[in-house]
């Protein structure tokens, strides 16, 4: 069914999965602070518009969150109202800013806490689902592995909104997969740090985690 979708963000991984919502027949809008950044992508997603992160939240039936771990607690804090009873595809990671350790991101969250349970406390009426947190920006959508569909980890409170989230991932060639409620989230998170390992390590990048089940 095609949605409203609006993407809070303007990096790599908005334009990637706007462009990927577009290609689906999703009605699409951008929020960025700095709307001139857009402009070449623009150029190749005629369809889409472009506004503010307001007007990207207020207009968007489903939302994105992609903008930098460290600003989204406050980003969402400003915008909380426009949020409230959405889902939010939340694909942040909490990435501080010292420099990895040996190809090891470091973290401004622990283990016993995570992002996510920070938005969820900064909007609490939003439907917050982590996805597409632990996967470069080049696989998420329509992903080619000779081994299969990748899994992608999601997480959230809300079962109604993961099942829309579910939906849209099995859409773009993934095999989603529920892990559990908000705190899950301290586990989905860290997974960025181990797909980010063989990149730095070796600039290996071309990889996405598959969970195998017997029944
Ligand atoms: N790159 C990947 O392959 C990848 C993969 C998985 C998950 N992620 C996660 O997805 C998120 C987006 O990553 P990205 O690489 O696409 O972009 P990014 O460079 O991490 O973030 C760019 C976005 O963050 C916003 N931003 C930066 N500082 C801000 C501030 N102080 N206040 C408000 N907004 C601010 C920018 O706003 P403007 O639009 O106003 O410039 C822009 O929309 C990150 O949390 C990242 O960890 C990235």
């Amino acid at each position: 069914m095609k949605k409203r979708i609006g993407i809070i963000g303007s990096g790599k991984v908005a334009e990637v999965l706007a462009a990927g919502f577009l290609n689906n027949g999703h009605e699409v809008t951008m929020g960025t602070s700095n709307p001139g950044k857009l402009a070449d992508w623009k150029g190749k997603n005629p369809g889409a518009k472009i506004g503010s992160f307001e007007e990207a939240a207020r207009f968007g039936q489903v939302l994105v969150l992609a903008v930098k771990g460290s600003a989204a607690e406050l980003l969402v804090t400003s915008i909380a109202s426009s949020l409230a009873n959405k889902t939010v595809i939340d694909a942040t990671n909490p990435i501080g800013d010292k420099p990895p350790i040996n190809g090891v991101l470091q973290f401004f969250t622990s283990l016993n806490d995570s992002l996510m349970e920070r938005l969820q406390k900064a909007s609490p009426e939003a439907h917050f689902v982590k996805a597409f947190n632990s996967v470069g920006s080049a696989f998420m959508v329509n992903p080619s592995f000779p081994e299969g569909k990748p899994t992608m980890f999601i997480c959230g409170n809300n079962d109604e909104a993961k099942k829309e989230v579910s939906a849209i991932i099995n859409s773009f060639g993934w095999d989603a997969t529920d892990f559990g409620k908000v705190e899950s989230a301290r586990a989905i998170e860290p997974l960025c740090m181990l797909w980010c390992i063989p990149g730095m390590l070796r600039n290996e990048w071309s990889h996405a985690f598959k969970l195998l089940k017997r029944g």
